[in-house]
């Protein structure tokens, strides 16, 4: 008889928390899944958008991600006018799918001065070039890398909807909603 190497996927409960510890997963490990979701939002002429960020936290408790990013990014100007996002992982390890609906709050200025100061010094000019990122330039290098701490920027994310496809010897699909308490409800895959 051979083991089922993932026995957390037959039951709700222990798929919600396996999908939670994956996350977290990826806040604190740069070479976990997790680490690089996929953020989608929708742009104000009605496209989906979609990029690599870095997931920067994550608790369970709250059903809440944060992300960090620069306020002068398209992803910004979209979220202003539709303040929702899904985020996308997979989990090749776990043979998990993670889908996530969320409500997005933006946070600048001396509301993030603590997340700021955690940002490695390398890492800073990333999320907080003074430039648009997305404008033109002459070549590949023409842009400025002084950081701007003015245009730092972080996501909030208030999970409303988890949905969560585990492809093991057997599929298996849930959906879990804030609405619903998280409770879980099994879907055809
Ligand atoms: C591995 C990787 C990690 C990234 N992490 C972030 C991030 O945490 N925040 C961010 O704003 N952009 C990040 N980016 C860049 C985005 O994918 C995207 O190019 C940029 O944010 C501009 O997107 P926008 O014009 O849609 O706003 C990352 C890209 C890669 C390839």
């Amino acid at each position: 008889m051979t083991l089922d190497p993932h026995p957390w996927a037959r039951e709700l409960v222990t798929l919600h928390d396996h999908a939670w510890q994956r996350l977290v997963r990826g806040v604190h490990d740069r070479h976990a899944p997790a680490r690089h979701p996929t953020l989608a939002t929708v742009s104000p002429d009605g496209l989906p958008k979609a990029r690599t960020v870095v997931l920067r936290a994550a608790d369970p408790s709250t059903g809440r991600l944060e992300l960090h990013t620069n306020l002068h990014s398209a992803k910004i100007a979209d979220l202003r006018v539709t303040p929702v996002a899904a985020l996308h992982v997979w989990d090749h390890g776990s043979r998990l799918q993670i889908r996530l609906e969320a409500d997005v709050a933006i946070a600048t200025g001396p509301e993030v001065a603590a997340a700021w100061a955690r940002v490695p010094e390398h890492s800073r000019s990333a999320y907080s070039s003074s430039q648009r990122p997305g404008h033109p330039i002459p070549g590949a290098l023409d842009y400025d890398q002084q950081a701007d701490p003015a245009v730092f920027a972080v996501l909030s994310l208030t999970i409303r909807s988890m949905e969560l496809l585990h492809l093991g010897a057997d599929h298996r699909r849930a959906q879990f909603t804030r609405a619903s308490h998280w409770a879980g409800q099994w879907l055809v895959p």
